[in-house]
């Protein structure tokens, strides 16, 4: 009770100061943002299960949620939020307002900003994030993007605090495409002291950029002890797995990406997740997947369903997360 009390309290008293703020990127929050959302998260995840209102808004706050690709986890995660928050959602398909084609991106945010109090949108380029922030004066949450997925990892760390117990120290083997995911996952271990050791092919790394930000976040205190985080890009899959706690992968061909698939399954086979590779980690250590999966390519039937599997926790926790970002963002 003690964490939906002091939640509380943190929300009202904007003690984060996020009130108002967009949030396109791990990178634009601080060390003390992140881990005051994760206590966030932790405290709407309680209220959820004692089927208490950890917050209602004193009229009905309006999101409008954009997809321009596919989505069930993001999609009802966020639907079903907003309505626990005591708001309305409108759902807008790439074909209700096909962005940039049939309309400017500064147009519909200037549109969307006199109805709503905040857009959610999942998208092909960044930039449109940028440009919907830029113009629509309310804030704008990245459902995804091709460069970052911040939800995503808001609930897979505090995935990790549920299953480890906190997140300084703990090693993170990734395996395969250096994409939006991997992204958001850098950064935040930039800023929360987690060690990532990625395994991508050649020509598959993370973008050079982001790799410096996270190392660059990594070296600022972290935290009231100054953890370190450390961040290593590799080619070899099973130096990355040694003395890991978490194994994270994720499909290899992300959305956006499908021509290149036939070429890709051949490129990343060896990075396939699978009980040899997974014995190479920590006896205890937890599989993660943002999900989907695609069963027999990045990831076999045998780990995605072991008890090491987190996955559908990490679903669950997309609801929670996403509530605290609203919560903690939403004027
Ligand atoms: N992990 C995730 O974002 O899932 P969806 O693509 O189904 O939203
Ligand atoms: N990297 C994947 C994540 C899906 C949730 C994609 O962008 O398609």
């Amino acid at each position: 009770m003690n964490t939906i009390k002091n939640a509380k309290e943190m929300i009202e008293s904007d003690s984060l100061r996020l009130r108002g703020k967009s949030l396109l990127s791990i990178g634009d929050l601080n060390s003390e943002q992140l881990f005051g959302l994760l206590r966030i998260t932790q405290a709407m995840d309680e209220s959820h299960k004692a089927k208490i209102k950890l917050m209602e808004y004193g009229y009905p706050r309006s999101v409008a949620l954009i997809f321009e690709k596919p989505s069930l986890r993001t999609r009802v995660t966020f639907e079903l939020g907003v309505r626990q928050l005591g708001g309305f959602a409108v759902v807008l398909g790439q074909s209700d307002i096909n962005m940039g084609k049939r309309e400017s991106i500064p147009d519909i945010a200037r549109n969307l900003g006199r109805w709503t109090d905040a857009i959610v949108a999942r998208v092909f380029d960044h930039n449109s994030l940028v440009g919907l922030a830029e113009y629509s004066g309310v804030p704008v949450i990245n459902a995804l993007s091709d460069v970052e997925h911040p939800c995503q990892i808001l609930a897979d760390q505090y995935t990790i605090i549920q299953k480890k117990g906190g997140l300084k120290g703990v090693r993170l083997a990734w395996m395969g495409d250096g994409n939006n995911v991997l992204h958001s996952i850098l950064l935040a271990a930039g800023l929360s002291g987690m060690r990532v050791c990625a395994a991508c092919p050649r020509g598959y790394e993370p973008k050079q950029e982001i790799v410096a930000k996270a190392r660059e976040l990594a070296g600022e205190p972290s935290g009231a002890d100054k953890a370190k985080s450390s961040i290593q890009i590799v080619t070899d899959p099973e130096c990355a797995m040694d003395q890991a706690d978490v194994v994270y992968t994720d499909v290899w061909t992300s959305m956006g990406w499908e021509e290149e698939r036939e070429q890709r399954l051949k490129d990343f086979h060896p990075y396939q997740v699978n009980g040899k590779l997974m014995s190479l980690a920590k006896s205890d250590a937890i599989f993660m997947h943002c999900l989907p999966a695609h069963r027999g390519e990045e990831v076999t039937d045998e780990v995605l369903e072991s008890a090491q599997s987190v996955v559908f926790d990490e679903a669950e926790n997309r609801l929670h997360a996403q509530k605290a970002v609203m919560a903690c963002l939403i004027n």
